[in-house]
């Protein structure tokens, strides 16, 4: 690893927090799997809402990438849990860049992370649609 990168990336990528996977169809699990047209890199992160209180308590994810995408994906988890789905939505990937000061070259490595996360939100949107009109 280059020794130019932030400690915080390299804190992520040594100890990446929150790998793993949850239950694809539970109903109050979202799951984001999205792919890097520029390298390759793919990105799964997956969120558990409690729906009681409509807040994110679980947030895992897998990262078959670059350095800077398996410390922006540990970042997400973490900064997703505590939040709302509207609140883990604003997440920038410019925010996890600063937070990590990625390179210029490395900003699509936290875009797959916004990316993901609001992939895992759509997602879990769109079971809810679907349970209503399952049980309209
Ligand atoms: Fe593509 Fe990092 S090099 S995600």
């Amino acid at each position: 690893l280059a020794r130019s990168y932030h400690e915080r990336v390299i804190d992520h990528y040594e100890k990446p927090r929150n790998v793993g996977s949850l239950n694809r169809q539970a109903a109050n699990v979202g799951t984001g799997v999205v792919g890097a047209p520029a390298c390759g890199d793919v990105m799964k992160l997956q969120i558990q809402v409690n729906e009681q209180t409509g807040v994110i308590e679980e947030a895992v994810f897998k990262t078959f990438g670059c350095g800077s995408a398996i410390a922006s994906s540990s970042l997400a988890t973490e900064w997703v849990k505590g939040k709302t789905l509207e609140e883990a939505s604003a997440i920038t990937n410019n925010e996890i860049a600063t937070y990590l000061s990625l390179p210029p070259v490395k900003k699509h490595c936290s875009m797959l992370a916004e990316d993901a996360i609001k992939a895992a939100v759509r997602d879990l949107l769109d079971k809810r649609e679907k349970g209503k009109t399952a049980s309209a």
